[in-house]
C-alpha cells in the first residue's frame, strides 16, 4: 500500500479540521511558460490514461431530470430521479430555474480568477494544513502522480464558515457573483435533497433533521490548462465524491467529465445552462447502497481550457451519519455501513490521494 502521511507530517491539520495536502506546483503556470511539456510527475501509468476521442456520438447519454416538475412534486419526475440515482448515480439537471446571467457571471468570475498573475493568485494560497484556498487537495506524497489541473475551494454556507482571507475579494465582482451563485445552488439542493429524503422512505425534511439543519456548502473551483499529450494526462484523477451530493456547472462546449457506469468510462456531454449533480458518499451511507456514488473524473483538452464549479453539499461536521432505519431490513437489505460522524469521515477522505471508492471502506460494515 501506498505509504500515508499521518499526523505525523510536517504540520497538523489546520482550523477546518478536514485535512491537508502537500504544495505542489501551478500548472496552469508550467503551461504558461511552456506550453508544450509534460512534465514526468504528471503522466499517468499506461492502466490509467484516457483514451481521447473527439467522437462522442455513439457513448450513451446520462439521464436528464426537469428540475420545474420536481419542485412541482410530479411523481413521474420523482420516479425519473430514483432512477436516474439508482443506476446512474450522475443526472444533468435542466429548468432549475437560476437566471442563466448569474451562471455566466460565476463563470466569468472564476475565469478572471485564474488569469490573474500568479503573484496575486498566491495571496488566496492554501496553507499545507487546510484544504481551502488556491492549490490542489489530495496530495499526500512525493510520488504519486499528479492532476493537471489548479483549483481554488472555498466555504461558502453557512456564512459564518467563510474565510475571506481566502476570496480574492480585490477581484471586482467576485464576491457578489459566488455568493448570488451560492444562494441558488443552496435552493436547488434543498429541493432535491426533500425528494431523497422522500424516496427514503422519510418526511420530506427527514435528510435535513439527520444531517444537523440546513446542508453545509463549499465551492471547489477548478482550471484545466490544455495540454500537447491529453492522452498521457488526467484533468482531476477517479474518485467519488464525499459529499451528500454535488451540483457541477461545466463548461459548454468543452466536455471533460467523465464516469465509470458498467465498468467503462462514459462522457457527460455538456447541456448548455444545466447543471450535473452527482450522488456522493454520504447519500449512499445514509440510503444503505441503494443510491451509490459513481466514481468519475475529468480529461483534458488539446485546445482549449475547461473550467468547472463543484458545488459540494455535506451534512454538518458533528453529525453522525448511517443507514436511515427505512433502508435497513434484517432480511433482505442488512446495514451495509456504519454510524460515522461526518467530520471524521472526512478527514480520512483528505488523508489519501484520490484512488476511485477506496476511500469509502472506512464506512463499510464487514459482510461476510
Ligand atoms: C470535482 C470533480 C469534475 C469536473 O471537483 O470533484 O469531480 O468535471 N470535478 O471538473
Ligand atoms: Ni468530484
Amino acid at each position: 500500500m501506498e505509504a500515508r502521511v499521518e499526523n505525523g507530517g510536517s504540520c497538523e491539520v489546520g482550523k477546518s479540521g478536514w485535512g491537508k495536502s502537500l504544495p505542489v506546483p501551478s500548472i496552469q503556470e508550467i503551461m504558461r511558460s511552456d506550453s508544450q511539456s509534460v512534465p514526468q510527475r504528471y503522466i499517468h501509468e499506461n492502466k490509467d490514461r484516457p483514451i481521447i476521442s473527439e467522437d462522442l456520438a455513439d457513448s450513451p447519454e446520462i439521464p436528464v431530470i426537469d428540475f420545474s416538475f420536481l419542485a412541482k412534486g410530479n411523481e413521474d419526475e420523482v420516479q425519473k430521479l430514483h432512477l436516474a440515482c439508482k443506476d446512474w448515480g450522475f443526472f444533468q439537471v435542466i429548468n432549475h430555474g437560476v437566471k442563466e446571467e448569474i451562471l455566466e457571471k460565476m463563470k466569468a468570475a472564476v475565469a478572471a480568477f485564474f488569469e490573474l498573475p500568479f503573484q496575486e493568485k498566491k495571496k488566496y494560497a492554501k496553507a499545507e494544513n487546510e484544504i481551502e484556498g488556491y492549490g490542489q487537495n489530495f496530495v499526500v506524497s512525493e510520488h504519486q502522480k499528479l492532476d493537471w489541473s489548479d483549483m481554488i475551494y472555498l466555504f461558502t454556507l453557512p456564512s459564518q464558515n467563510r474565510n475571506f482571507k481566502f476570496w480574492p475579494l480585490s477581484l471586482p465582482g467576485f464576491k457578489e457573483a459566488l455568493e448570488e451563485y451560492s444562494r441558488e445552488m443552496q435552493k436547488i439542493a434543498e429541493e432535491l435533497q426533500a425528494n431523497f429524503s422522500v424516496l427514503m422512505g422519510l418526511k420530506r425534511d427527514g435528510l435535513k433533521r439527520l444531517q444537523g439543519g440546513e446542508l453545509k456548502q463549499g465551492i471547489r473551483m477548478n482550471y484545466y490548462p490544455i495540454c500537447s499529450r491529453p492522452d498521457l494526462v488526467l484533468g482531476i484523477s477517479p474518485h467519488s465524491d464525499g459529499t451528500s451530493f454535488t451540483l457541477l456547472l461545466q463548461d459548454d462546449d468543452v466536455t471533460g467529465l467523465q464516469i465509470k457506469h458498467n465498468e467503462a468510462w462514459v462522457p457527460v456531454k455538456p447541456i448548455p445552462n444545466s447543471l450535473v449533480v452527482n450522488i456522493g458518499d454520504a447519500t449512499e451511507i445514509q440510503s444503505n447502497g441503494m443510491y451509490e456514488s459513481i466514481e468519475h473524473r475529468a480529461i483534458i483538452n488539446e485546445k482549449k481550457p475547461r473550467i468547472s464549479i463543484a458545488t459540494f453539499m455535506f451534512p454538518d461536521d458533528e453529525q453522525e451519519i448511517g443507514p436511515v432505519e427505512a433502508m435497513i431490513d434484517d432480511q433482505n437489505h442488512p446495514k451495509l455501513y456504519r454510524n460515522i460522524k461526518y467530520v471524521d469521515y472526512v478527514r480520512e477522505k483528505f488523508s489519501r490521494k484520490m484512488e476511485g471508492k477506496a476511500h469509502t471502506q472506512f464506512a463499510k460494515l464487514s459482510t461476510r
